[in-house]
C-alpha cells in the first residue's frame, strides 16, 4: 500500500550556517590519555550530570547508589524527612569506609559496619560510639560528604565541583527552559541495561547525533525511517541552545510490516501521529517537533556533555556515556514507559522494543569499537566531519570550550 503523502521538505541545515566551519577533529582527542584527563577534570568534575529519575526515590528514606564511574565516584541519593533529595559521596565520616552496598533502598538511618557511625536521611552525623573519643566531631553539624544535587523535569542531577560555577538551571538554560513542562513524569515504568565497551564515548555519543549512516548501518533493522525524499536522514527543527540541542527525526508513514502483529507494536509502542492509538503521545507535546512534521519518529535533546533523550511516541529512552579511559567507556540505557505490562499483548510489546532496540544499538556499538580499533592504529592525523554532521562539530567545539575555560 502506497498512498500519497504530502511531507515537508527537510530544511537541510549545514554547518557553515551554524558557524561551524572546520572538519577536522584530532585522532589523538579519541585516544590519548591526555585528552581523557582533561574530559575527566575539565567537563566531567565541572558540569552538571544527570544520574537518576526523582521517581526511583519517591518517599522519604528512598535511596540509590549511583555510579560515575568517570570520577570512580559513588553517590548516595536520598530523600529526607522533609522531601528534599540530597546527594552524599558514599564515604563514611570516620574513615572514609563506603557504608552503602545496596543499589537501591528505603531506609531510617545509614549506619557504616566498621565502627557503627550513624547518619540520618539528610547525611548528618546522628551517632558514634564513644564520641568523647573525638572531639572535633560535632553530631548534627558533621556528616556525609555532601554533594551538589538538583531536580530538572524529574531528572536529578549532580555537580562534583567543589562550587559549580552555574546553578543547574543557568547550566542547562534554553533547553531546560524548552523542555521544562514535556510530560516524563507520565513514563515512569523503567528498564534497564548497561554496556562497557571497548571504545572511546565520544564514538557513540556521536553515533546519535546524524542521520547520515541510518539508510546504510540500520538499513534492516530500523526500516519506518526511511523517507524517499529524505534519503540521507537529514533533521528537522534542529535547535542549538548553548552547548546543548534538539533535532526532530521524521518517519516514514508508508512503512507497513507484513506481519500484523508487528504493525500492532509498531504503532502501540514507537510512533506517533494519527496512526497510533493512543493519544496524547509525549512527542506530541508542544515543547517538540518545533517544525511541526507530520510524522515523526522521535525528538532527539542532547543535554551536554553526556545525555540523550530519545522522545518516541509512547515512552523515551535516555542514554548516558561514561568516559573510562580513552579506550573504555560505559553506556547506560534507560527505556522509559508509561506502565508495567499488564497483558500478555503488552509484555510482548515491551519484549519486542527490547529486541528490536538491543539489534539497533549493537549495529551502533560495534562501530563505534571498530573505529577505535581503526584510530589506535596511528595512521590520520584526523578525522573529518561533514557539513551534515553538524551536531557532531558543535559537540567537539562544545568539549575543546569547556576544556580551555580555565
Ligand atoms: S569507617 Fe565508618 S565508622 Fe569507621
Ligand atoms: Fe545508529
Amino acid at each position: 500500500m502506497n498512498e500519497h503523502i504530502t511531507r515537508a521538505q527537510p530544511k537541510r541545515l549545514r554547518a557553515p550556517a551554524l558557524g561551524l566551519n572546520h572538519p577536522k577533529i584530532p585522532a589523538s582527542h579519541y585516544t590519548s590519555q591526555e585528552r581523557f584527563e582533561l574530559e575527566r577534570e575539565r567537563i566531567f568534575r565541572r558540569a552538571w550530570l544527570a544520574i537518576a529519575r526523582i521517581e526511583e526515590v519517591a518517599e522519604p528514606g528512598d535511596y540509590i547508589l549511583s555510579d560515575l564511574p568517570t570520577l570512580s565516584a559513588k553517590i548516595i541519593v536520598v530523600r529526607g524527612d522533609d522531601g528534599i533529595v540530597r546527594g552524599f559521596h558514599n564515604s563514611c565520616l570516620h574513615r572514609g569506609l563506603a557504608l552503602v552496598r545496596e543499589p537501591a533502598g528505603n531506609t531510617s538511618i545509614f549506619r557504616c559496619p566498621y565502627h557503627a557511625w550513624t547518619y540520618g536521611r539528610d547525611g548528618a552525623l546522628k551517632a558514634l560510639p564513644a564520641a568523647c573519643e573525638f572531639p572535633t566531631v560535632e553530631l548534627g553539624r558533621d556528616g556525609l560528604p555532601p554533594v551538589h544535587t538538583a531536580v530538572w523535569n524529574g531528572f536529578i542531577f549532580v555537580n562534583l565541583a567543589k562550587q559549580p560555577a552555574q546553578t543547574l538551571d543557568e547550566f542547562l538554560g534554553l533547553v531546560g527552559e524548552r523542555f521544562a513542562e514535556a510530560p516524563f513524569s507520565d513514563y515512569p515504568h523503567a528498564l534497564q541495561f548497561v554496556h562497557d565497551l571497548d571504545t572511546n564515548w565520544k564514538h557513540i555519543a556521536n553515533a546519535f547525533t546524524e542521520g547520515y549512516h541510518l539508510g546504510f548501518l540500520h538499513k534492516k533493522t530500523l526500516p519506518f525511517v526511511f523517507v524517499p525524499e529524505n534519503p540521507l536522514t537529514d533533521y528537522h527543527g534542529v535547535e542549538i541552545m548553548g552547548i546543548h540541542s534538539a533535532n526532530t527525526v521524521e518517519r516514514n508513514p508508508n512503512w507497513r510490516p507484513s506481519a500484523p502483529v508487528m504493525q500492532f507494536v509498531a504503532a502501540a509502542a514507537m510512533l506517533s501521529g494519527s496512526d497510533a492509538p493512543t493519544a496524547p503521545s509525549i512527542v506530541d507535546h508542544p515543547s517538540m517537533n518545533l517544525d511541526r512534521i507530520p510524522y515523526v519518529m522521535e525528538e532527539v535533546i542532547n543535554i551536554f556533555p553526556n545525555m540523550q533523550l530519545q522522545v518516541l511516541g509512547n515512552g523515551y529512552l535516555w542514554y548516558t556515556y561514561w568516559p573510562i579511559g580513552p579506550d573504555k567507556m560505559r553506556w547506560e540505557i534507560r527505556m522509559y514507559l508509561a506502565a508495567k505490562p499488564t497483558s500478555y499483548r503488552e509484555e510482548f510489546i515491551a519484549e519486542h522494543l527490547i529486541v528490536a532496540s538491543r539489534d539497533v544499538m549493537t549495529e551502533d556499538s560495534s562501530m563505534s569499537v571498530l573505529q577505535h580499533e581503526g584510530l589506535s592504529s596511528g595512521g590520520l592525523e584526523d578525522i573529518t566531519l561533514g557539513e551534515n554532521e553538524y551536531l557532531l562539530r558543535h559537540f567537539a567545539q562544545s568539549l575543546d570550550e569547556w576544556i580551555q575555560r580555565e
